[in-house]
């Protein structure tokens, strides 16, 4: 397993613009607080957010292979799990997340995203007062992040507040 050092400069490689790494740093440091909380390695998971994305400039316009092309270029560096995490974080595969790193990576990678367009209080409103309506009807285009974050909070409520603590939320 490649190690972060050598990880963020194969991101960098592949993925040039510096939001798409930025976004990548943000999903694996969640990932990070997620492996803690539900008893993962946070190595593994750390990788598993990083290089979720390695494919995008790729793959943007033809997402059905997002993810899928990943695992050519990942292939003998990380894990068979990190890869097949990162071949289900995508919905446009159809390859579902079933395992407990799949899920976490589509839960990472959908809040961070959410935060990004609505805004860290506004978000952070919603999750807190367990109210949904108003990003519902402010957002309409993000119902389908906004479910998916909801439903994977009420199954890990502890993540919460380690998540406020930490600052990410
Ligand atoms: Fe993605
Ligand atoms: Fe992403």
């Amino acid at each position: 397993m490649v190690g972060r050092t050598e990880a963020l400069a194969l991101l960098e490689k592949e993925v040039k613009e510096e939001k798409r790494v930025a976004h990548a740093q943000a999903v694996a440091a969640l990932m990070v607080l997620l492996a803690d909380l539900l008893n993962a390695d946070p190595e593994e998971w750390y990788l598993t957010g990083l290089l979720h994305d390695i494919d995008l400039p790729e793959t943007i316009n033809h997402l059905e292979q997002h993810g899928i092309v990943a695992r050519e270029k990942l292939r003998g560096l990380v894990p068979p799990e990190v890869i097949e995490a990162i071949m289900a974080h995508d919905p446009h595969t159809g390859i579902p997340a079933t395992t407990t790193l799949a899920k976490a990576l589509v839960f990472a990678d959908n809040f961070i995203n959410l935060q990004a367009s609505v805004g860290q209080d506004l978000l952070k409103a919603a999750i807190l007062n367990n109210e949904w309506r108003s990003l519902h009807e402010r957002w309409p285009k993000k119902r389908e992040q906004i479910a998916l974050v909801q439903k994977y909070l009420s199954e890990w409520p502890v993540v919460i507040r380690e998540m406020e603590q930490a600052g990410i939320l």
